[in-house]
């Protein structure tokens, strides 16, 4: 029998720390961990590659059906393979970062990855995490949670975070490059990275990863009979 499966959506800004309480939600309850993030950044590092410049939306759009994406699942976290091959280093890059919030603006490369992240949600127990999960992906998710920080925490973990994989970056640059792919973001027109109405807000300034998992699993013990 094909049983309900359970989805939450956590959405959020960069730097919020949502992958990281994603993923540690999942392993805590067995979910299956998806990156939707990963995705965008996945297309935006084909266009890159390609010499496609970040703006020409013809192109990009052109590209889609040339795009040779797959998702696998590797212990219980969704790896996204481009060319055969796995790219989660290489979609970490500022510039990476830079062509993923470019990319995700177009309708139509949210329309070639829409059904994507609703099937494993259908086949699957999730916790998924991105911009308009709540909003567009899983309307319906059982539980909505929306982490946001203080701009200056997030882009201070991220800068940290960069640093840590040997990036020549300043901090000035992160929080400028923040600043602008939270507008472009927030702004667009389809899907903006708005909280859902019934999302429960989350504001993780100052806090840790673990404290920020533990606020989170109150959460899902609160509203979630699991
Ligand atoms: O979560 P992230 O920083 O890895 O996401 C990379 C970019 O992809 C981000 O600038 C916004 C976009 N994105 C999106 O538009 N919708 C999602 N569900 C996830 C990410």
């Amino acid at each position: 029998m094909n049983t309900k499966k359970i989805s939450i959506a956590i959405d959020g800004p960069s730097g919020s720390g949502k992958g990281t309480l994603a993923k540690k939600l999942a392993n805590k309850l067995g979910f299956i961990y998806v990156d939707t993030g990963a995705l965008y950044r996945t297309i935006g590092l084909d266009v890159q590659r390609k010499g496609i410049a970040s703006d020409d939306t013809e192109s990009i759009i052109k590209n889609l059906s040339q795009i040779d994406i797959n998702m696998v699942n590797v212990n219980s976290q969704v790896q996204i393979l481009l060319d055969g091959e796995p790219v989660d280093d290489e979609i970490r890059t500022p510039t990476s970062s830079i062509y993923s919030s470019c990319v995700s603006k177009i309708p139509e490369v949210r329309l070639f990855l829409l059904d994507l992240q609703k099937n494993i949600a259908l086949k699957n127990n999730v916790v998924m995490d991105g911009r308009d999960i709540g909003t567009v992906i899983l309307p319906k998710a059982d539980l909505k949670i929306f982490l946001h920080a203080d701009e200056h925490d997030r882009a201070q973990r991220r800068y940290n975070e960069l640093i840590s994989k040997g990036e020549d970056v300043t901090y000035e640059k992160v929080l400028a490059d923040m600043r602008w792919r939270d507008a472009n973001d927030k702004t667009r027109e389809i899907a903006p990275a708005v909280p859902a109405a019934d999302a429960v807000m989350l504001d993780n300034s100052g806090l840790s990863p673990d404290e920020t998992f533990e606020a989170a699993l109150k959460i899902v013990k609160d509203r979630l009979a699991l």
